[in-house]
């Protein structure tokens, strides 16, 4: 069936795959929803946004972004209440952001009304795959792609943005342990550390599978020029909490301005937990581990939510943190969580939706 609404065209799948879904079984980004969006970039504007049944698309292999790269990407979540209503939290950071990696990627920006309504009506066809109770969510993945075809290394002419939609719980199901990179780097002063660039990712997948087959989960980089300052993990800013602060990289053009992040330390200012926004120096943080006042280290991401790191290695120097009663990260998550599931008084505006 086609339905056409003033901004978007959208036909519905006749065949639902609800029901082949086990909701108690979820790998992460793996199962997809119903419908999904897609827009094309032509002749210098972006067409009607399209909603259509989830599925598979047909490329020329000369396509520009398998050759290039040209391409960019959005993590976000929905979630429901207990009234069925489902909220998104933060849209708008989301929208300015993949807007501000495509700009940086020569990436033509994408219309506001186009983002926010084709949301809200793949949330309302696809409101069954949000499903209520704690832990339960809709990660969505908006992301843009270089569609020209032809292998000349310059700007695609096309485009095609997308949103793609799958039920999550989260992303790190165990706490994890982290190794400070002495080596590889992520992202340098005048790059694209700060945007959502697809290649940011592919580029930490080699040296992830190295401190993967030493045990650790993730790498935290360090900067790209003396390795002496802890940045950010790739699908997480990370926190440091010596004694009663916590300690956080300040953004720059290598560290990704996260959402949580922001939110977190917003949360700790609601209630007086001191926050410095700073460099982060390795040395500090392992001096303090050394003298027991490293207390925690969490990592916060859409995907990720707060992730609580057990240990971490540098150099050859391992360290255990402290099991805590109540770590802030808990603090942190729970307070998070109740906002996104409408449990929680929303002080600053960041739930949306109400679908
Ligand atoms: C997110 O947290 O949404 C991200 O984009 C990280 C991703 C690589 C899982």
């Amino acid at each position: 069936m086609e339905i056409k609404t003033a901004l978007l065209n959208i036909t519905k799948t006749q065949n639902s795959k609800i029901d082949q879904v086990d909701f108690s079984n979820l790998p992460f980004g793996k199962t997809f929803s119903d419908h999904m969006m897609y827009c094309d970039f032509v002749d210098g504007e972006w067409q009607q946004p399209q909603i259509v049944p989830y599925g598979p698309m047909q490329f020329d292999p000369s396509t520009k972004v398998f050759h290039y790269g040209q391409a960019v990407f959005e993590g976000m979540k929905a979630f429901k209440d207990e009234d069925d209503q489902v909220w998104l939290f933060r849209p708008e950071r989301n929208f300015e952001r993949i807007n501000k990696s495509s700009k940086r990627l020569a990436i033509p920006e994408f219309p506001k009304e186009y983002f926010m309504e084709s949301l809200k009506t793949l949330l309302t066809l696809d409101h069954e795959w949000v499903k209520k109770g704690q832990g339960n969510s809709l990660y969505i993945r908006p992301f843009v792609i270089a569609t020209e075809n032809g292998v000349a290394a310059a700007p695609s002419t096309s485009y095609r943005f997308m949103i793609i939609t799958c039920p999550a719980r989260a992303y790190y199901d165990v706490p994890i342990r982290v190794l400070f990179s002495e080596k590889y780097s992520r992202a340098a002063n005048g790059g694209v550390g700060f945007a959502k660039a697809a290649g940011n990712y592919g580029a930490q997948f080699f040296p992830t599978n190295i401190a993967k087959s030493k045990g650790y989960e993730q790498i935290i980089w360090t900067d790209a020029r003396t390795h002496e300052y802890l940045e950010e993990a790739g699908t997480m800013n990370m926190f440091f909490r010596i004694n009663d602060k916590i300690i956080t990289a300040p953004v720059s053009d290598r560290i990704l301005n996260g959402v949580t992040r922001d939110s977190v330390i917003q949360l700790a200012k609601d209630n007086n937990i001191e926050v410095e926004v700073a460099p982060v120096e390795v040395k500090r943080i392992k001096e303090a581990a050394k003298k027991g006042e490293l207390l925690e280290i969490f990592g916060t991401g859409t995907a990720a939510t707060i992730a609580q790191v057990l240990g971490f290695e540098h150099g050859g120097f391992v360290h255990e943190l402290p099991k805590l009663k109540n770590p802030y990260g808990g603090f942190f998550k729970k307070k998070l969580q109740d906002i996104q599931y409408n449990r929680a008084e929303d002080i600053h505006g960041w739930r949306f939706g109400g679908y």
